[in-house]
């Protein structure tokens, strides 16, 4: 691979470190901490899945984080325009196509319970849940969720609120929301942990959580905590690229995949927190599914002072956070229309949000038990099921692998350690080093195995 100036200079860039943070973390932090994480680790079985999830983390998320940062971040453009402006072989640039593929299946679920999400907030400054019983916590999902035409209205909604913000552009749009939200939701999550933590049983819901058991544990749910490590930390699909398009050239690359992939597992651990006490308390089904966050959080602030003001407040962030992360999902297939058939941001935001709207619809009249197309179900999943599956479990680690292949084989040593050190300001050979082995080795090795083993070839 051959060094060549970026072929893109006038781009907006993030006015600060800490505006770099916030907004990588915004695109980090949303329904994937709030509503995925819980669910799934419900789902599979608690602590062992918890602790799959940290070394994926780890060994796979932080590594490939960095990795789409030195690749936005040095060629300045969007995750297909990247590899061209690196003069990488054309081959490469199927991880920015896979990814504007993976960035639409997201969204068309995504802002289905992002959907739920707003309603919530809706119903809960009505008064809507005021004295909620665990039944009644139900039936008022069951009654939304199955709805066809009051989840569609919120799913346009949403895309509509995206759009909004989107044609703004980056600094005005994605940095004023993300750096005062972020720190509210993180004292909100808090206070509902406190709360749930003093549930009568709620030591049931933290040895749910962190004592593992090992024997709930097939190549299947190693698949699943590798996808949701994926998904959690937007990567995968070269979102973080385009994000990294608009950083500083005085950023230091490592410590900000570092310090994102901690502050979101926090999170992610506080929502756990939060609600797997109440789960046991209530006496709700951990596996509940992706109703799971929307009955147990309602049944929470009841037992609060203030609760239902409280609650509304709850769900208005888990929205805002929601809406941050669908902004850098939208951004992904946007950056490449504006950049590569020149069209103008509006166009390319009302035409990805119409594309989300339709196809996202059938996410939406799928994803509930007695929704109208649930009984449609191609490769034996629904649409909603079907839509995350293929991202989670299949595109998203497969975009990983790519990326570490990638910047572990093809790019020059040398180039990696001038932009990871920004271009010798930063000491850090030493940690330089050790991400180059991970990146070229440990991570590779780990995914194809996680891949082979759920395929049943090995393992
Ligand atoms: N990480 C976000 C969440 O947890 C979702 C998300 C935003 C995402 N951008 C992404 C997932 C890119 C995968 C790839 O809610």
């Amino acid at each position: 691979m051959k060094e060549l100036k970026p072929v893109i200079k006038s781009r907006e860039r993030f006015s600060s470190g800490l505006a770099i943070f916030f907004a990588t973390l915004g695109s980090a932090v949303g329904l994937g901490n709030i509503w995925k994480f819980p669910y799934m680790t419900g789902a599979n079985g608690g602590a062992a899945f918890l602790l799959i999830y940290l070394v994926c983390v780890l060994l796979i998320g932080i590594p490939v984080m960095t990795g789409e940062f030195y690749i936005g971040r040095k060629a300045r453009a969007n995750a297909v325009g990247a590899f061209e402006s690196l003069k990488a072989k054309p081959f490469w640039k199927i991880i920015g196509f896979g990814g504007i593929l993976s960035a639409y299946l997201i969204m068309f679920f995504y802002s289905d319970v992002a959907g739920w999400v707003y309603a919530y907030v809706f119903r809960s400054l009505t008064g809507g849940f005021a004295g909620i019983s665990a039944q009644t916590a139900g039936a008022q999902f069951d009654a939304m969720a199955a709805n066809p035409l009051t989840s569609l209205l919120w799913q346009a909604i949403v895309l509509i609120v995206v759009s909004i913000i989107l044609v703004g552009g980056v600094k005005k749009g994605i940095e004023r929301v993300t750096k005062v939200l972020m720190p509210l939701l993180f004292v909100l999550v808090i206070i509902v942990c406190v709360r749930s933590l003093t549930l009568p049983g709620a030591a049931d819901g933290l040895r749910f959580l962190f004592v593992p058991d090992f024997s709930k544990v097939t190549p299947g749910v190693v698949l699943s905590a590798l996808g949701l490590a994926f998904f959690k930390l937007s990567l995968g699909m070269g979102c973080m690229i385009t994000y990294a398009s608009y950083f500083r050239d005085d950023n230091n690359l490592l410590s900000t995949a570092s310090r994102v992939a901690v502050a979101d597992t926090i999170v992610s651990l506080l929502a756990g927190i939060a609600i797997f006490p109440a789960v046991f308390s209530f006496g709700i089904e951990p596996g509940a599914g992706p109703s799971l966050l929307f009955v147990t959080i309602p049944m929470v602030f009841a037992k609060i002072p203030f609760g239902q003001m409280l609650l509304a407040l709850f769900f208005l962030l888990t929205a805002f956070a929601a809406t941050t992360a669908m902004i850098s999902l939208v951004e992904v297939p946007n950056a490449y229309f504006v950049e590569h058939f020149k069209m103008s941001r509006k166009k390319a935001v009302f035409l990805n949000a119409s594309i989300m709207f339709v196809i996202g619809s059938l996410a939406t009249l799928s994803s509930h038990k007695d929704a109208l197309l649930s009984n449609v179900k191609p490769f034996g999943l629904t649409f909603f099921d079907l839509f995350d599956y293929l991202s989670s479990n299949i595109l998203l680690p497969v975009g990983g692998l790519l990326i570490a292949l990638f910047v572990g084989w093809v790019v020059k040593k040398e180039s990696l350690a001038r932009e990871l050190s920004n271009d010798g300001a930063l000491k850090i050979s030493g940690l330089i080093a050790v991400f180059r082995f991970v990146i070229t080795f440990v991570a590779p090795i780990l995914l194809v195995f996680v891949f082979l083993n759920s395929l049943g070839i090995i393992g």
